[in-house]
């Protein structure tokens, strides 16, 4: 008899099905703790290349490699049995070639188990989308503001606001579409944008600061938690302080260590003096 609970993934598919019929409820998570927790109530965990900057301190999303997001996909799939877990494809790892992006790929859902795998980019990458998807690796296309960009850009800017830069992001969520691409992350854009890319597109959008009409949202779940620190983008709400539970637990912690009535090695074994 199999010792492992039974393992009933959402599929790629049937994600592209939720398409005006059910929004798709999607949150990151890096680590099994967090991921056990929220699998039951969503239907995709993006392991984000956000966590550079969520739970490695780094200034921007640039520096995290594939190794390391391998290795947090591998945790997230392990404690998970029904979301469809995508992951994220690190700066550098796919922007030079198709080729290089389907080695990349591969070796990040062989590692891990991850069922699909996202990139960030203009229509410029769709050529790489379609070569992913004719060789098996399904993708999540990112689009508007895309963290990856930010010395192109200038910073995290919402983007949108002028006419030729909103008609560019229509072009490049169809282009990706076209090349087959399962559902599109929209990132800062104006709430119309974010409107007239979902009423366009014939694949979900999945929003993060986009607009409540997309097909699905996503947020980073350090920020709905309270454990991202003071601020938090102006887009997402903090749904539970989770920071201050720790912190009191902690403080607790310390101090019945400190005044020695944390129980010794008698109280843990039914040991008695
Ligand atoms: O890295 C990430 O977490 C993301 C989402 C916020 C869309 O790209």
């Amino acid at each position: 008899m199999s010792v492992h609970a039974e393992v009933r993934r959402i599929s790629v598919p049937q994600l592209t099905a939720r398409k005006g019929q059910q929004k798709i409820a999607a949150l990151t998570a890096y680590i099994a703790p967090i991921a056990r927790l929220l699998d039951e109530h969503l239907d995709m965990i993006l392991v984000g290349d956000s966590t550079a900057m969520v739970g490695y301190g780094m200034p921007d999303t640039l520096s995290i490699t594939t190794g390391m997001l391998t290795a947090h996909a591998k945790a997230v799939v392990e404690a998970t049995r029904q979301v469809c877990v995508v992951v994220d494809m690190p700066f550098g790892s796919y922007q030079e070639s198709p080729e290089l992006a389907f080695r990349n790929a591969a070796a990040m859902m062989a590692g891990s188990g991850a069922q699909a795998i996202k990139i960030e980019g203009t229509a410029a990458l769709a050529p790489t989308t379609r070569f992913l998807v004719e060789r098996g690796v399904p993708v999540l296309a990112h689009v508007g503001l895309m963290p990856q960009y930010m010395n192109v850009m200038g910073g995290f800017k919402a983007q949108g606001f002028n006419d030729a830069v909103a008609e560019r992001i229509v072009r490049d969520a169809l282009a990706h579409q076209e090349a087959g691409a399962f559902a599109v992350v929209l990132e800062g854009v104006t709430e119309a944008l974010g409107r007239r890319i979902t009423e366009t597109l014939s694949i979900p959008t999945i929003g993060i600061g986009a607009s409540p009409a997309c097909d699905g949202q996503i947020l980073v779940t350090e920020d709905i938690l309270g454990l991202s620190g003071p601020r938090i983008p102006k887009f997402a709400r903090q749904f539970a302080d989770v920071g201050s539970i720790i912190s009191g637990a902690a403080a607790q912690y310390a101090r019945e260590v400190r005044e020695g009535s944390f129980p010794g090695l008698e109280n843990c074994f039914g040991v008695k003096k």
